[in-house]
């Protein structure tokens, strides 16, 4: 079988709106793209593209998946010839089998106790005089942090030189395999030759709730680019699902967290004694780390870099943790780029200060519109208004939409009830909107009656329903799969009401317990193209819902359990005999009396 690693290279050079792309004509609608289906024919372009997850779905015919079960589909190949298929359009070379198997079968373990020996080393190069100077300079002088601090972090450096660390590792028995697998080194395209992929740089060390160290972050000394390498994703880490310094935030951070941007910042905060301060590991916010704060906190306070592209992640942050039900805050920094800057500037005390006037996500969309316009203009007033309603309309709660518009009117000076009517008019088009959609869903909850793919679904609606919600939420959140796969839970395939549910289920626990990490690209191996678009259509249909938490989760599970009862008992050939015998024998009783 073709490598993980390989398949995962394969995803990433051949981007699913190219690709798809260069088969249909799409267009952009909001993140997505829209197109007329190459699959079933029509007039009104139901075929969508979701970027964000790599995927795309066909909302008339129900075909769907990723860029790999569309060219199988596009194509009519099977998995392993649409993979080759698209190694070769990416000018990719599969290696023969065997050859590069081993690469990334290291189990997870190994790679920890690697990473383990590897911060040690750049713990020891930092307090080296000869290696460690310039990194403790730059730590201690530049940016005046305390030896405590860069204890606490466990902060090193990886020397200015090419092979330390790889020689180091090899002293201690890892193989060249093994520290390019963990990104410790790369190998040379001409030499072959493994060389460190850390030179001269402070390195912060990402450790896991568990204590284990998972990742590497490692900054310049200077201004050379680029400022910050990190560890990439491999299959014992992903970023999108680990946050900088949670291992010490999560003992902080009942009331209240503190996002920000940098590890500086965090460091910086700590140091400051605000030890509920996270940080994404360089990239935005996704949903999964969304989630975790929600599993530790109920009060996030945004602190992003008072720069635009800072402001603009804002936006996404408020959406995410607003999503998840935590109370979003955020602080906008005067005087300084960052927490870092603020707190060095103007102190510990001040910026405390500034923590509890955070504003609420509500004021900063709304002061965002604001500044855009000219309050004096009235033609700026009247656009500024609409933006604000249409923001006010997505609020679900009557009383807060109350008062968002009245702190609205009372800046933009227009009368209460006039931008009253606008909001509750735009309010009612998208419950419209909403229904219209619900109704579209039931529509394609009718069409289950004659479902080729999962043929059992007509005969137990209710159990079939329970078993989407479980394997919609299986396919998105690693947790609930990691908890069902290694049978935490309680639910076994036994549980399941359908041929087709048991099947979606057997395979992704199986790939959830792999050693190299779940894949859900490998599903294209046991299921066909049709089934394929189901299992998108699941996962998507669970996406659109506002609520997918462990309540949920554990309902559905007692829902289908309960199905199952239900089925067995109608499948129990004695029943109707044990329930005739029961009603004798009560009659025989009431005789008697
Ligand atoms: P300082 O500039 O030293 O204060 O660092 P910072 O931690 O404040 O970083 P900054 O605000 O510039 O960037 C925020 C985060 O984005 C960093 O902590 C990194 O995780 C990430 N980042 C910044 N620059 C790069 C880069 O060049 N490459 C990558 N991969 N990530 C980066
Ligand atoms: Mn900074």
């Amino acid at each position: 079988m073709i490598s993980r690693a390989i398949i995962d290279e394969i995803i990433f050079r051949n981007d699913i709106e190219q690709v798809i792309g260069s088969y249909v004509t799409l267009k952009r609608a909001g993140s997505n793209m829209n197109g007329l289906c190459p699959f079933h024919s029509e007039k009104t372009p139901s075929f969508t593209v979701f970027p964000a997850t790599k995927s795309f779905y066909c909302f008339g015919c129900g075909a769907g998946g990723d860029v790999i079960s569309f060219v199988m589909r596009h194509e009519n190949l099977d998995y392993v010839d649409a993979l080759e298929f698209l190694a070769a359009r990416a000018g990719i070379t599969i290696p023969v089998d065997g050859e590069s198997e081993k690469q990334n079968g290291i189990p997870r373990k190994r790679v920890y106790e690697m990473n383990l020996a590897a911060a040690r080393f750049f713990r020891d190069c930092l307090y080296d005089e000869k290696y460690g100077k310039a990194a403790m300079e730059y730590l201690v002088g530049k940016r005046k942090l305390d030896m405590a601090t860069i204890k606490h972090f466990g902060i090193g450096c990886s020397p200015d030189n090419a092979w330390m660390l790889t020689n180091h590792m090899k002293r201690l028995g890892y193989n060249d395999e093994e520290l390019s697998a963990g990104f410790l080194c790369g190998i040379g395209k001409n030499s072959g030759k493994p060389y460190d992929y850390f030179r001269n740089r402070v390195i912060f060390p990402i450790i896991d709730t568990t204590g284990n160290v998972v990742a590497f972050g490692g900054r310049v000394l200077d201004d050379s680019k680029p400022k910050y390498l990190n560890t990439s994703d491999t299959p014992a880490f992903k970023k999108s699902r680990h946050l900088f310094a949670l291992n010490f935030a999560r003992k902080h951070c009942e009331e209240r967290m503190i996002l920000c941007e940098g590890y500086m910042d965090v460091v910086a905060l700590h140091a400051a004694g605000f030890e509920n301060a996270v940080a994404t590991l360089g990239t935005a916010i996704t949903s999964e780390q969304a989630r975790i704060f929600a599993k530790y906190t109920k009060q996030v306070i945004i602190c992003y870099d008072s720069d635009d592209a800072g402001q603009t992640a804002a936006n996404k942050a408020i959406r995410l943790l607003s999503e998840v039900g935590i109370d979003v805050r955020v602080l906008r920094l005067e005087g300084a780029k960052d927490p870092d800057e603020y707190i060095k500037k103007f102190g510990a005390d001040a910026f405390g200060r500034v923590l509890d006037a955070g504003v609420t996500g509500f004021d900063f969309k709304l002061g965002n519109i604001i500044k855009k316009y000219n309050l004096a203009v009235s033609e700026d007033v009247i656009k500024a208004s609409a933006e604000v309603s249409q923001l006010i309309a997505y609020t679900n709660s009557e009383v807060e939409r109350e008062l968002c518009i009245r702190k609205a009117v009372d800046i933009l000076k227009v009368p209460f009830e006039a931008m009253k009517n606008d909001v509750e008019r735009i309010r009612r088009g998208l419950l419209r909107e909403m229904k219209k959609k619900q109704s579209e869903a039931a529509q394609m909850s009718v069409k289950n009656l004659d479902d080729r793919v999962n043929t059992d679904a007509s005969r137990n609606v209710r159990g079939s329903r329970a078993e989407e919600t479980l394997l919609g939420l299986m396919l998105i959140f690693d947790e609930f799969r990691h908890e069902a796969a290694t049978g935490k839970i309680g639910l076994s395939s036994e549980d399941f009401v359908t041929a087709f549910g048991k099947r979606v289920f057997d395979s992704l626990c199986r790939l959830e317990l792999d050693e190299q990490g779940f894949s859900k690209s490998l599903l294209g191996l046991d299921f066909n193209a049709d089934e394929l678009g189901r299992i998108e259509r699941i996962e998507l249909e669970r996406r659109s819902l506002a609520r997918n938490d462990r309540e949920v989760f554990l309902a559905s599970i007692a829902a289908l359990k309960k199905e199952k009862a239900t089925v067995n008992s109608e499948n129990d050939p004695f029943a109707d005999l044990r329930l005739k015998q029961e009603l004798n024998k009560r009659a025989k009783e009431n005789k008697n009396t």
